[in-house]
């Protein structure tokens, strides 16, 4: 059972989207509409929209979009009934509960609980007699002991069931043992037993600084069987694409920007060494969520990665994935030791500072590793060299970039600039003429164009999902329309996505309630994304005229669409050749 429509529509009311928003965002006023700079995604330039009137935002950049609820889910990282409560709170309302949400919401509670009480138990475990020989493996690598406290690393004694023990003891059910993965059931017996098992332990704490999982490393590298670190498995609280290690503190770093290491270890080190900007991803690669989280919090990141060619071909990947969630991307490529962990100790936070400030930003990066693979000696290779070197630099949008690095290039090339530039021309009008192929694809089909930017969704009739595009825009800013659609039903719609929109509003216009996009329920947030974007975009004057344009011209191609007859049928061959003629 959802939360009563009748609820909700107060709810919206009683929570402006432009107040709501306006306390994340700094928006400025532009006709009907309200422009800053997306919570999403980072950018310079204002392409994230507010539309007071139609009770919804849209960023024309990373196409996130939807109600006041949508976005108290988005920027706060919440469920939907949790950021219906919070807006309730916000407005000072009285939340009408339910079982359903109720009961998932309090199974999250416990299992947060039920982490702290793990956390708890490791850590004490460190300082007991179990834990000797696991608290001078953590100081013999350098964590001091406020370290240890600060990151409340523990220890998971050598036992099949010493946490489920203590958890047990505490009152936690062997249900909600299996649901926090820190248990397992055995194939044999179906009895639970421990996961992390002599491993020294560190909690991941997320951003509002819950417990939400582990990491636990082996403290002898002995043993090449065992996995050097495990980590906590995907439960109901914890996704480990979607968060970072140590980013709960690292989002009170004053130092303005972020670095991002591979490991835990080097997180923490750095930390310890007053680098308090340090993060790590959780036992997988850089994601893009990874990188939108970062992206909240800081507009620059230094990757630092391990100096093997694993970590080298990390930071490659990184790079990309980092600069399109808008970040401005520098790296520190680790030498004489193999990570950030390993030079701390080594050689101190001074020598590290020094490193810091020599990180180069990505190009001279991406140039130097272009060097590498090429023995200039050899003619051949030398060529090969400058043909790739032009057109990493060709693909720069600032001119005295290009001349910077075209410059240095040449020199280390030992050829004339204008022989460079010569090479770097050549090369931008190369990618000219292939973006220019590109572009003529998309010209010539228009309807691949107008297709959904989110590739779950698909229009399979352009002319009709056109209509009903404008159709929906239409009886959303002027619910009073709806009266003027008799004739016209949801089968009729060629998109089923746009078609349960229309059938929503039309069921809540009958019953009196309010027609508006937080109204609608059991749509992806994938899906309300792509209505809130089509809202945005149907700028139009509204007007009776245009809904029954719409609603003639939906009737017509669902007419036309259905096959009844043998003609109906040929008609029909005949417009899927047309139709393929155009994408030819
Ligand atoms: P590294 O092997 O580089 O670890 O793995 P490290 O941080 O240098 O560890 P120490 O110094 O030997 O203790 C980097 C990261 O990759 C993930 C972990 O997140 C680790 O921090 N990893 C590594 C795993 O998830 N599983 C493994 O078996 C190994
Ligand atoms: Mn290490």
């Amino acid at each position: 059972m959802p939360f009563p429509p009748a609820f909700l529509d107060e709810l919206t009311a009683r929570n402006p989207i432009e107040d709501v928003v306006g306390q994340y965002v700094s928006l400025k006023r532009s006709g009907s509409n309200l422009f800053g700079l997306c919570p999403f995604h980072g950018e310079k330039t204002a392409s994230f929209s507010v539309a007071p009137d139609k009770g919804i935002y849209y960023c024309f950049g990373c196409h996130k979009g939807g109600s006041v609820i949508n976005f108290q889910m988005e920027i706060e990282g919440l469920s939907y009934p949790d950021a219906v409560r919070a807006l309730a709170k916000r407005a000072g309302m009285e939340v009408p509960e339910d079982e359903q949400y109720q009961s998932r919401y309090r199974q999250q509670e416990r299992l947060w609980a039920l982490h702290k009480e793990a956390a708890r138990y490791f850590h004490s475990q460190l300082y007991a007699p179990v834990g000797a020989s696991a608290l001078q493996y953590a100081l013999g690598r350098g964590m001091s002991k406020s370290t240890l406290t600060k990151f409340g690393i523990g220890y998971a004694p050598d036992s099949w069931s010493g946490l489920a023990d203590a958890l047990r003891k505490k009152g936690y059910t062997d249900q909600e043992l299996r649901d926090s993965g820190l248990v397992t059931v055995s194939k044999k017996n179906g009895n639970l037993f421990d996961r992390f098992r002599d491993r020294l332990m560190f909690p991941i704490i997320d951003v509002r600084g819950n417990v939400i999982g582990f990491g636990g490393r082996i403290m002898s590298d002995k043993d090449k069987s065992a996995a050097k670190y495990l980590n906590s498995p995907e439960t109901l609280i914890f996704n480990k694409r979607k968060n970072l290690f140590a980013l709960n503190f690292a989002k009170k770093s004053k130092l303005g920007y972020f670095i991002l290491v591979e490991g835990y270890m080097d997180a923490i080190a750095l930390h310890q060494y007053g680098f308090d900007c340090a993060v790590a991803s959780l036992g997988t690669a850089l994601t893009e969520d990874g990188a939108a989280l970062l992206s909240r919090y800081t507009d620059q990141v230094v990757l630092i990665y391990d100096g093997d060619a694993a970590g080298q071909n990390a930071t490659q990947r990184a790079i990309p994935i980092l600069e399109r969630a808008g970040l401005q991307v520098k790296v520190l490529r680790m030498r004489d030791a193999k990570d950030p962990d390993e030079f701390l100790k080594k050689f101190g936070a001074d020598r590290f500072k020094l490193l810091l400030e020599e990180s180069s930003n990505r190009v001279e990066y991406q140039l130097a590793a272009i060097l590498k693979k090429y023995d200039l000696r050899d003619d051949d290779q030398k060529v090969k060299y400058l043909q790739e070197s032009a057109e990493l630099i060709s693909s720069l949008s600032s001119s005295v970039q290009r001349e910077v690095y075209a410059g240095r290039v040449a020199e280390a090339a030992k050829i004339s600039m204008d022989a460079m530039k010569l090479e770097v021309n050549r090369a931008f009008k190369r990618r000219l003429a292939r973006e220019k192929k590109k572009q003529e694809k998309i010209d010539l089909a228009p309807a691949r164009a107008l297709q959904p930017k989110s590739r779950s969704i698909r229009y399979d009739n352009i002319k009709s999902a056109m209509a009903e595009e404008m159709l929906l825009a239409l009886v959303l800013q002027e619910p009073a329309l709806l009266d003027r659609t008799e004739g016209l039903t949801p089968e009729m719609f060629s998109s089923q996505l746009l078609g349960r929109v229309f059938s929503q509003l039309s069921q809540r216009h009958k019953e009196g309630l309010e027609v508006a996009l937080s109204g609608l329920t059991d749509f992806t947030s994938e899906e309300i994304s792509h209505i809130a974007g089509l809202l945005q975009r149907q700028q139009g004057p509204v007007s009776e005229q245009a809904l029954l344009d719409c609603v003639r011209t939906i009737q017509r191609e669902y007419q036309s669409g259905r096959v009844e007859t043998e003609d109906d049928l040929l008609a029909l061959r005949n417009r899927m050749k047309e139709r393929k003629g155009i994408k030819a």
